[in-house]
């Protein structure tokens, strides 16, 4: 039997808020559009996100989207590109209210505006007061707007394949992207799905680490398979360690915790965070929060028998607003750490969270081929948003709110570009039979069976691996280390097998292709890492402990085929406005 077949306007890979934000912008233009997840949609790692969306609305405090252009440039220790912000800050307000309008129930204010709380690296007037600009519907504001957007796909007759994995992307002889070949989860079947434009919107790859807030499934499906087409992954040095994990365990406490009134506390009871940001404390930016606890850890003034966490407090605010208004966590903590944070502190270390790196793309959504080229190269064909992408809007360091934001602003904008090309794209173009080939071959490795390694123990030492070797703190000799250890698993992962058994256990085969991918971006984080010799944003190096405008206002571009580092320029130049200029960053 031949390989099934079947053709789409647009490939979506991916069912968080990105994709389905693009998905809705081009059902609802009457396009014919595939949606391809790994999990039932909603199941997308967008329900996770808890504290809400930045939007200057200025229902709570005096607010404008070019205050949170600066702080959001500010937040991304500059490498963040202007363009790409200012893009971003002046869409929210209008992005927020779309939301509200198709049916997001955000939390209300008393005069029944939506609700909007102070989070991490907000202020008001360029650095001034602080501005409470998260837009949120308690503490669950992916999860209503990831429920919403599934709901307007299905009226708008979107085309779902659930429980479908991706393998590779399809080119054609002229570098078109023309789809993907797919796998039925359930049954091993191969489908082929051709497109005339596909969007990559797979999320980050959480999944590296041991201790982290991701859903099992962020393993970075979509950036590996660009790494397998030639194309690079950015920045991916920057990874995000958000404060307030459970200690040891991980699960997200969200910063709207701190933006209620919690604080963090050390061993010795201290509200340290007055030390290391006197104006911001608790809710400055997540990198300073992060490796201010670290330090506290690092210097024998942590909690427990262990002195390996600190706690974050909330219990001497009203117990009923923590109930109304974080009353997820609440339920986290009394599951994962035995303890009402109602009534008492609880243990948080910091925990990794969020892959600031990604597959360039303009701001269109359009990936690009970034080196040498003036204006960029565009991959036709090819769109990728949210966290899989880097836009860049969060250069060095994201600030909690804007990654929800981000995947509807530019899964938005990627949907409008689109229908564009699409207008002009009439006819399906040849695929490259060597292209499915490959692909096909690629899914094929997998069927040899034998008495090869075990893949989780690989996927054990990985993580293991990139928390001791790629952290909070970084050093030539560690990272060197560091990637010694992942190029040894790449070797040992091409000798591993199968075990007989796992015909009846497909997903085994699944959790292999994830595996590589794991790899492949692993190594282009601790090689990234070593070799960006500042420190800037969560990339903190203990062995350069400043950031060195000079050499490194640049963007890391890794390259799969020949494990090859190169750099591009930062965008400084906004789209309307002055550029901010670096400065030093205190909060
Ligand atoms: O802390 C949080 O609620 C996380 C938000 C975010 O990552 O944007």
């Amino acid at each position: 039997m031949g390989l099934a077949r079947r053709k789409f306007d647009t490939l979506v890979i991916g069912a968080g808020g990105g994709g389905l934000r693009a998905a809705l912008q081009l059902s609802q233009a009457e396009a014919n559009v595939a949606v391809v997840s790994k999990v039932f949609p909603t199941r997308s790692h967008t329900v996770a996100a808890q504290g809400g969306i930045n939007a200057a609305l200025a229902n709570v405090t005096p607010d404008n989207w070019h205050w949170h252009m600066y702080d959001t440039v500010k937040g991304s220790d500059y490498l963040g590109d202007q363009d790409a912000i200012e893009y971003m800050c002046r869409a929210a307000s209008k992005v927020v209210i779309e939301l509200e309008h198709s049916g997001v129930p955000f939390s209300r204010l008393d005069n029944g505006n939506i609700y909007q709380r102070p989070f991490g690296g907000q202020s008001q007037n360029f650095g001034g007061e602080q501005a409470a600009r998260t837009c949120a519907a308690a503490d669950r504001t992916g999860h209503v707007l990831l429920h919403t957007l599934y709901q307007q796909n299905i009226q708008a007759q979107t085309h779902f394949f659930d429980e479908y994995f991706a393998i590779d992307l399809i080119r054609d002889d002229e570098g078109y992207i023309l789809g993907a070949l797919v796998l039925e989860i359930e049954t091993g079947e191969p489908l082929l799905i051709e497109a005339k434009t596909t969007l990559i919107a797979t999320g980050g790859v959480g999944r590296l680490f041991k201790t982290n807030t991701n859903a099992r499934i962020n393993t970075g499906d979509g950036m590996a398979m660009a790494l397998r087409a030639g194309i690079p992954v950015q920045d991916m040095e920057f990874f995000q360690f958000h404060p307030t994990g459970i200690a040891g365990k991980g699960m997200l406490l969200s910063e709207g915790a701190r933006g209620e009134g919690g604080y963090l506390i050390n061993g010795e009871g201290e509200r340290f965070m007055e030390r290391y940001a006197p104006q911001a404390k608790d809710l400055a930016s997540r990198d300073v929060v992060s490796r201010s606890i670290a330090i506290e850890i690092r210097e024998g003034r942590g909690c427990g028998p262990n002195k390996d966490h600190v706690l974050l407090k909330v219990n001497h605010l009203d117990s009923e607003l923590v109930k109304k208004r974080l009353p997820a966590i609440r339920d986290l903590c009394l599951t994962f750490a035995h303890k009402d944070m109602a009534e008492e502190p609880v243990p948080v270390s910091p925990t990794a969270h969020y892959t600031m790196g990604g597959i360039p793309t303009n701001r269109y959504g359009q990936v690009v081929m970034p080196v040498g080229s003036s204006p960029e190269d565009i991959i036709p064909g090819l769109y990728a948003v949210g966290e899989c992408a880097c836009v860049s809007v969060h250069g060095a360091n994201r600030l909690g709110g804007n990654s929800l934001l981000d995947i509807v602003v530019f899964g938005r904008a990627a949907g409008k570009n689109i229908i564009k090309y699409l207008s002009e794209a009439r006819y399906h173009r040849k695929m490259n039979q060597d292209s499915v080939d490959q692909a096909m071959a690629h899914l094929a490795r997998w069927d040899q069976k034998g008495d090869g390694l075990s893949i989780d123990g690989l996927k054990n030492e990985l993580q293991e691996t990139m928390e001791k070797y790629c952290g909070v703190f970084r050093t030539q000799d560690v990272l060197q280390e560091g990637v010694d250890k992942v190029l040894d698993i790449e070797k040992r992962l091409e000798d591993a097998r199968l075990t007989d058994h796992s015909k009846i256990f497909n997903t085994a085969r699944i959790e292999a292709l994830e595996l590589e991918n794991l790899v492949d971006l692993g190594i282009a984080t601790v090689k990234a890492a070593l070799a960006r010799t500042e420190s800037r944003g969560a990339h903190s190096r203990m062995d350069y402990p400043e950031r060195d405008d000079v050499h490194w206002l640049k963007h890391s571009l890794y390259f799969k085929e020949d494990k090859r580092l190169d750099f591009k320029p930062v965008r400084t130049k906004p789209l309307t406005v002055e550029s901010f200029a670096p400065k030093p960053r205190v909060y």
